[in-house]
C-alpha cells in the first residue's frame, strides 16, 4: 500500500472519529482535486411500501446498481468481501470499504445518504422485513447514528449505538450487508426472525412494547 494512501485513510479515520463525536451524519471530504459531492438523482419514486428503491426507475437508492456490482466492493487493503468491524463494548460498527471505481464509491455513498434520510424522515424501506423496520425505529428514535465519509474510491462508514438493543439490531443489519448484499448480491432474504429474537432478548425489554407497536403499525406484506 502506498504511503500517501495510508496517510489519506488515516486522516479519513480521524475525521470520521471527530464526526462521531459531534453526532454528525453523512459527510463529504475533499482530497486534493477530488470532490465527493453527492449528486441528487432524479426519478426517485420510491414509496414506503416497496423494497426501498428496487422500483423500475433505478432511483436514488442505487440498490439495483449495488446489487449488480456487489463484487466491485472490497475490504480496504484486501480482496475480501467488506465486513463491518464490530466493537460490542463501544456499541459501534466500523466499515472501511474500497470500491473498484470512483463511480462505484459514489453510488454507495448516495445509497447511504438516501437511506439515512429516509429513516430520519420516519419512512420504512423494505417494510416487510422486521429487521429493517427495527433499524428504522432505532434511527428515528435516536438510538444510533451513522457517519459516512468518502475519499476517492474509499468509503468509511461508522454506526454508533447508544443502547445494547440498538447495537444488536445494527449488528444484524451489518451481517446481512456483508454476508448477503456484498457477498452475493442477494437482497431478498427475510431477516424478520433474527429481529424477533433480538426483540425477545433482555437487552430490548425496555423498548419491546413500543417497538412491537411500531412494527404492527408499519409492516407491509411483501411485494406491496
Ligand atoms: C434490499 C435492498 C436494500 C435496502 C432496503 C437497504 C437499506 C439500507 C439501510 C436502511 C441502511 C442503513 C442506513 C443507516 O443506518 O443510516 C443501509 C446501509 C448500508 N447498505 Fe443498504 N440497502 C439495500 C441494499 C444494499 C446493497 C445491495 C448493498 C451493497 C451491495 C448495500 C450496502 C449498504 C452498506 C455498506 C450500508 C452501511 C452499513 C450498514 O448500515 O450496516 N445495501 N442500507
Amino acid at each position: 500500500m502506498k504511503k500517501e494512501r495510508v496517510v489519506v485513510l488515516g486522516t479519513s479515520l480521524l475525521v470520521t472519529a471527530m464526526l462521531i463525536g459531534c453526532g454528525s451524519s453523512t459527510t463529504d471530504t475533499k482530497k486534493g482535486q477530488e470532490s465527493s459531492e453527492v449528486q441528487e438523482t432524479e426519478g426517485n419514486h420510491d414509496t414506503q411500501s416497496n423494497e426501498g428503491g428496487t422500483d423500475e426507475s433505478g432511483t436514488a437508492s442505487n440498490i439495483p446498481y449495488l446489487r449488480q456490482n456487489h463484487a466491485n466492493y472490497k475490504e480496504y487493503g484486501s480482496n475480501a468481501t467488506p465486513v463491518g468491524v464490530k466493537d460490542a463494548s463501544a456499541k459501534s460498527i466500523h466499515w472501511t470499504i474500497s470500491a473498484n471505481t470512483e463511480v462505484d464509491a459514489i453510488k454507495l455513498q448516495e445509497h447511504l445518504k438516501f437511506m439515512e434520510e429516509r429513516l430520519q424522515n420516519n419512512q420504512n424501506p423494505r417494510a416487510w422485513d422486521k429487521l429493517f423496520l427495527m433499524e428504522a425505529y432505532m434511527k428515528y428514535n435516536g438510538y444510533y447514528a451513522t457517519s459516512v465519509e468518502r475519499s476517492g474510491t474509499d468509503i468509511v462508514v461508522s454506526k454508533n449505538a447508544t443502547t445494547a438493543c440498538a447495537y444488536e439490531i445494527i449488528s444484524a443489519h451489518a451481517d446481512a450487508v456483508s454476508g448477503d448484499f456484498f457477498a452475493r448480491g442477494a437482497i431478498m432474504v427475510d431477516y424478520s426472525a433474527k429481529a424477533e429474537n433480538i426483540l425477545d432478548s433482555s437487552a430490548c425489554s425496555d423498548i419491546r412494547t413500543s417497538a412491537l407497536n411500531y412494527i404492527a403499525q408499519r409492516q407491509k406484506h411483501r411485494g406491496k
